[in-house]
């Protein structure tokens, strides 16, 4: 268990929704959630199979990881990763690239051996997009699941790159890794990171709905008063592809959202 208390605990949805007076205790919160995680899967079954997100949210996490593991309290030697999302086309070598993001933020840090660490390929050829995306998702499943599956929540309510759409709910739940048009939300917040609106690419891989529901259980982290709506529409409304992290409603009881007041404030 960790030591950062939240302010508040809500059941929601499903979900349990544990609010921080701060940002940076939810993510003390979440790091220590994901640390737990780790060593109990590898205790209990040998290995940990962990979905892990990009974007800004995640980076004071991996760095409370990637500080618990210099103090020596925390190793990924028998961890196996599957990243949620990448751009495409991209290189990994591309600063941009969620592989470049992956290996800044925690691949170099840690003993995560390279083989164990799966980002979606943004070089594939097109035509092959989508055999390489099924692959994706069945090196998910032979490899048992996600332990725990990472996310952050987009300001249109995106989970990976699992984009508001009018599906019927049964599609939107079975919707498997696969490549996507972003959405206008997207790419005007991805601006900062590319650096010119012209530069942001329109495409990307991600890891489908479905997946995401399989994990064993699933922690989303939001923060800041811009993610407050969709904070508010996923805990407070109906499920409905429109609202992508809505659709954790099908997964009750597997759900913790940890949150700081700021995205509390619509709830
Ligand atoms: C990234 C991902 C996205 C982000 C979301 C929030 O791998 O899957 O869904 O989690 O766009 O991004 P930030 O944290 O930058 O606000």
């Amino acid at each position: 268990m960790s030591d950062i208390a939240p302010t508040r605990v809500l059941e929601k949805a499903g979900a349990s929704v544990l609010v921080y007076s701060t940002a940076e205790l939810a993510c003390q919160a979440a790091a220590d959630r994901l640390a737990e995680t780790l060593k109990t899967a590898v205790a209990t079954r040998g290995r940990a199979v962990l979905g892990l997100a990009t974007g800004s949210t995640p980076e004071p996490i991996y760095a409370q990881l990637v500080a618990k593991h210099r103090a020596g309290e925390l190793s990924f030697a028998q961890a196996v990763s599957y990243n949620l999302d990448e751009y495409y086309p991209i290189s990994p070598l591309d600063p941009n690239s969620y592989r470049a993001y992956m290996h800044q933020h925690l691949f170099r840090h840690v003993d995560l051996p390279a083989h164990q660490a799966h980002v979606l390929d943004g070089t594939v050829p097109e035509f092959a997009t989508a055999e390489h995306a099924a692959q994706f998702d069945r090196w998910i499943s032979e490899d048992g699941g996600f332990d725990l599956q990472l996310l952050g929540i987009g300001r249109n309510g995106h989970i990976g790159f699992n984009e508001p759409a009018d599906l019927p709910l049964e599609k939107a739940l079975a919707l498997p890794t696969r490549l996507v048009e972003l959405d206008s939300v997207t790419r005007a917040d991805a601006v900062k990171q590319f650096g010119d609106a012209s530069h942001v690419l329109h495409r990307a891989l991600t890891v489908g709905v479905a997946q995401i529901l399989a994990a064993r259980s699933i922690l989303i982290v939001a923060l800041g008063t811009n993610k407050a709506p969709a904070v508010g529409l996923s805990l407070n409304g109906p499920m409905t592809s429109n609202v992508p992290a809505s659709l954790l409603q099908a997964a009750p009881g597997k759900v913790t959202w940890m949150i700081d007041e700021a995205a509390a404030s619509e709830i």
